[in-house]
């Protein structure tokens, strides 16, 4: 990682994890404890409790203690600082629909960008303990253990994952690529959390991924977790404008290619 010496970015890796699980802690103990009262309606579909906040605050706090003078861009209340060289691109609670539902699949995800380049991305399994991991150059890491995405070559043996955005799902021809991919792929999951999806993508868990309408704190670490582990991520035309979510696909690399095939059959693509 540019300008840090090795010995400072193993020491700053180990605190932004601990920091990284004990706001996990925190998100697991109040599981099943959010009163309807409790939950917010953002947008459409988009929901929010004490919990994201609480969240976002700590690891904001820590994350400051950690790299005095860094910016921040996050999904909750901290304002978006994007002047500054390092910027900590966070979403503290991936999956809050599960998450309200006690459906045990949401994660934190957290990395840091220094001068427009993702170095660090962290993303945490909080019911599982899985912290996925990558250093730009440095390789993915599952709990400390290098990973590789998956050796499936076949789509039709393939699992793929999508997620459905919270807005224009009428306009939106994911039906009919679904049903394509019902017919030509092994499996299809939609998990509720994007951060996870990638995650799962980088250690082979799922073959590939898609999904629109998301936001930068959505996918800054799962990219390049998926990258890291020797995946492939572009936009929905194979190119690279992906970095706000507006359209990602990331994939093991080997079906990537059909993938966007039957996607840009069904959309229309700028
Ligand atoms: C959501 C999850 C979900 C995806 C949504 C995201 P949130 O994030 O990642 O899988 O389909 O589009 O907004 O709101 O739970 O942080
Ligand atoms: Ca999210
Ligand atoms: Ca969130």
């Amino acid at each position: 990682m540019q300008r840090y010496n090795t010995m400072d970015t193993r020491a700053l890796i180990g605190k932004v994890e601990s920091l990284i699980r004990e706001t996990g802690a925190f998100i697991k103990e109040e599981l099943g404890k959010v009163n309807s009262d409790d939950i917010e309606t953002k947008a459409m579909n988009s929901l929010v409790s004490y919990v994201d906040k609480n969240a976002e605050a700590k690891l904001v706090k820590g994350l400051s203690e950690l790299l005095p003078g860094s910016g921040f861009i996050t999904e909750e209340d901290t304002p978006d600082d994007r002047s500054k060289d390092k910027i900590w691109i966070i979403d503290p609670l991936d999956g809050t629909t599960n998450y309200l539902r006690q459906i045990p699949h949401f994660s934190v995800s957290v990395a840091l960008q220094v001068d427009g380049v993702v170095q660090l991305g962290f993303v945490y399994n909080i019911m599982l303990d899985e912290m996925f991991s990558a250093g730009k150059d440095h390789g993915a890491f599952l709990n400390g253990r290098r990973m590789i995405v998956s050796p499936t070559k076949d789509f039709n043996e393939s699992v793929i994952a999508t997620g459905f955005p919270y807005e224009n799902r009428e306009t939106l021809p994911f039906v009919e690529i679904l049903q394509e991919l019902m017919v030509t792929c092994r499996g299809l999951r939609r998990f509720g959390s994007a951060a996870l999806d990638l995650a799962f993508t980088a250690c082979g868990r799922l073959d590939a991924y898609y999904e629109c309408c998301l936001n930068t704190w959505d996918i800054a670490a799962g990219v390049l977790i998926v990258q890291e582990a020797g995946g492939t991520v572009t936009d929905f035309s194979g190119g690279n404008q992906y970095e706000e979510g507006d359209q990602i696909v990331a994939s093991n690399g080997k079906i990537h290619e059909q993938l966007l095939s039957v996607i840009g059959q069904h959309m229309t693509l700028a």
